[in-house]
C-alpha cells in the first residue's frame, strides 16, 4: 500500500505510522525524522533544513523533494511505504504524482488525521523525543516513560524537540492551514481522503486507521 498521513502539527501522526506501517509491513518515512537525522549527524542538509525548521516554516521544495524521492527509491519502499509529513504543500503533491507515475504507481490513499486545535497544542507541550530514535516519542502526561527523562524502549535521553515552543508551534499551526491543508482538497479531488478522528487512546486512533484503510482499499 502506498499511503499518505496527513495533519497538524501534533495530531499523533508519528505516533500512529509506527504502528500502522508495522501493521502493513510497510516503511513509514517521516521527511521530519529524515531531516532530524540529518540535524544530529551535522550534515549540510542538516544545517539547511535546521534554520526553517526553528522559525516552524517549510523547507524548501527543491530540498524535501530530492530528499523524499531519494527515500523513496530504496529498496524497502518497493512494494509500498506510509509518508508522514509529506507532502506538505500542493506542489510536493504535485511531484509526488509525477514521481508515481513515471513508476507505474498510484497512491492508495490519504489519511487525514483530525484533532482540535487545543489538544494538538496540548500534545506538542507534553512530547518528549528520544536522543537515539526519533521514533521513540513520550508524553509527561498521557504515556509518561517510567523513569523521567528516560527512553523505555532503548534508555536514551528524553528531550524537547527545538521547534515545540510556543512560538514556533504557532507558527507551524498557521503553515499547516495556509500550506498543508489545501492538500486535502488536491487529493479529495482524486478520491483518495479518508478522515478519522484522532482523539482518543493511541490504540483507539490506529484501529479506527486500519478500519478506514480497509474500507478504502
Ligand atoms: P514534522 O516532524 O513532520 O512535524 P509536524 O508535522 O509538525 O508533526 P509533529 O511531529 O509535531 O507531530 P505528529 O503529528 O507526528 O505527532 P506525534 O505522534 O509526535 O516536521 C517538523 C518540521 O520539519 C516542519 O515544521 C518543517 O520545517 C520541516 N518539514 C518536515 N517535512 C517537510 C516537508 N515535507 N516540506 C517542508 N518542510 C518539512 O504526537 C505528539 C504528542 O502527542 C506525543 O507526545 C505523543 O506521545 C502524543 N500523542 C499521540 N497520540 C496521542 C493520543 N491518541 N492521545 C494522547 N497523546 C497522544
Ligand atoms: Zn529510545
Amino acid at each position: 500500500m502506498r499511503i499518505v498521513l496527513v495533519g497538524p502539527p501534533g495530531a499523533g501522526k508519528g505516533t500512529q505510522a509506527a504502528y500502522l506501517a508495522r501493521n502493513l509491513s510497510i516503511p513509514h518515512i517521516s521527511t521530519g525524522d529524515l531531516f532530524r537525522a540529518n540535524i544530529s549527524q551535522g550534515t549540510d542538509l542538516g544545517v539547511q533544513a535546521k534554520a526553517y525548521m526553528d522559525a516552524g516554516e517549510l523547507v524548501p521544495d527543491e530540498v524535501t523533494i530530492a530528499m523524499a524521492k531519494d527515500r523513496m527509491e530504496q529498496p524497502d519502499a518497493e512494494n509500498g511505504f506510509l509518508l508522514d509529513g509529506f507532502p506538505r504543500n500542493v506542489s510536493q503533491a504535485e511531484a509526488l504524482d509525477a514521481m508515481l507515475k513515471a513508476e507505474g504507481m498510484t497512491l492508495d490513499a490519504v489519511l487525514d488525521l483530525e484533532v482540535p486545535e487545543d489538544e494538538v497544542v496540548k500534545r506538542i507541550a507534553g512530547r518528549r523525543i528520544c536522543r537515539n530514535d526519533s521514533s521513540h516519542v513520550f508524553h509527561v502526561t498521557y504515556s509518561a516513560p517510567k523513569t523521567e527523562g528516560v527512553c523505555d524502549t532503548c534508555g536514551g535521553e528524553l528531550y524537547q524537540r527545538d521547534d515545540d515552543s510556543e512560538k514556533t508551534v504557532r507558527k507551524r499551526l498557521e503553515v499547516y492551514h495556509t500550506q498543508t491543508e489545501p492538500i486535502i482538497d488536491y487529493y479529495r479531488a482524486q478520491n483518495l481522503v479518508v478522515t478519522i478522528s484522532a482523539l482518543g487512546k493511541v490504540t483507539e486512533v490506529t484501529r479506527r486507521a486500519m478500519d478506514a484503510l480497509k474500507k478504502s482499499g
